[in-house]
């Protein structure tokens, strides 16, 4: 049976799980995380490479047909070198929709929520020089909003202020920048209002996992 992994620091794996079982109902989707050592968001480099190496054994035993990095801070800290050392596996990253939000932008402001780890790493520093030189990006203090989602403490997290924040820079995109922010995307929605679009990838990596399994002659009909 064809096999999707699918990798997280915590549960943000879980809601891309979820969006990828709707979507290919008849592939086994494995799901991993690194509950343990999470957060990720504040580590260096290095460290997101080695847990995320360690974290992603039991997919790599498993021969998973792809492999989904469903943490934007592993991704942008650690794919490069993930495919350098794995060059036979299909990885897939998540990194922040700079690229959909530059386009989709009409006030040329749009505001990025990410762990601090994603903000400073050189892949999303050259993904804002690429997409969003001409644009103002916004990105508010969220360093504790994965740990808090993480032990379910969401409630904990002021999302009134961080968007009150945002929206005083007319913002009309918000990119949702770290997979654990999917469990309150309802949320971030409601105080953005109904003329701010909020995005998240999951459809996006849907749609790279079919090109992939097409293309690998694995996608069940
Ligand atoms: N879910 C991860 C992301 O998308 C980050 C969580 C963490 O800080 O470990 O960036």
């Amino acid at each position: 049976m064809t096999k999707i992994g699918v990798f997280d620091s915590g549960r943000g794996g879980k809601s891309v799980a979820d969006r990828l079982t709707k979507l290919f109902p008849k592939v086994e989707i494995v799901l991993v995380d690194d509950s343990e050592n999470m957060p990720y968001g504040s580590g260096r480099p290095s460290e997101i490479f080695t847990k995320t190496d360690h974290a992603i054994q039991p997919l790599l035993e498993a021969e998973c047909d792809a492999i989904v990095i469903a943490c934007n801070t592993a991704t942008t800290n650690a794919i490069v070198d993930l495919r350098k050392k794995y060059p036979s596996t299909n990885f897939v990253g998540i990194e922040p929709m700079i690229k959909p939000a530059s386009k989709m932008t009409r006030t040329g402001v749009v505001a990025v929520l990410a762990t601090p780890s994603t903000l400073k790493s050189h892949r999303y520093q050259r993904l804002k020089r690429q997409w969003a030189s001409r644009l103002t990006v916004v990105e508010p203090d969220c360093s504790q909003w994965a740990r808090l989602i993480e032990i379910g403490e969401s409630k904990r997290i002021d999302v009134h202020s961080a968007i009150r924040e945002v929206k005083r820079w007319e913002v009309d995109v918000i990119v949702l920048g770290c997979t654990h922010y999917h469990h309150i995307k309802g949320r971030i929605e409601k105080e953005a209002g109904p003329h701010v679009r909020v995005l998240e990838p999951s459809d996006a990596i849907g749609a790279r996992l079919d090109s992939i399994l097409r293309l690998n002659s694995v996608l069940p009909e």
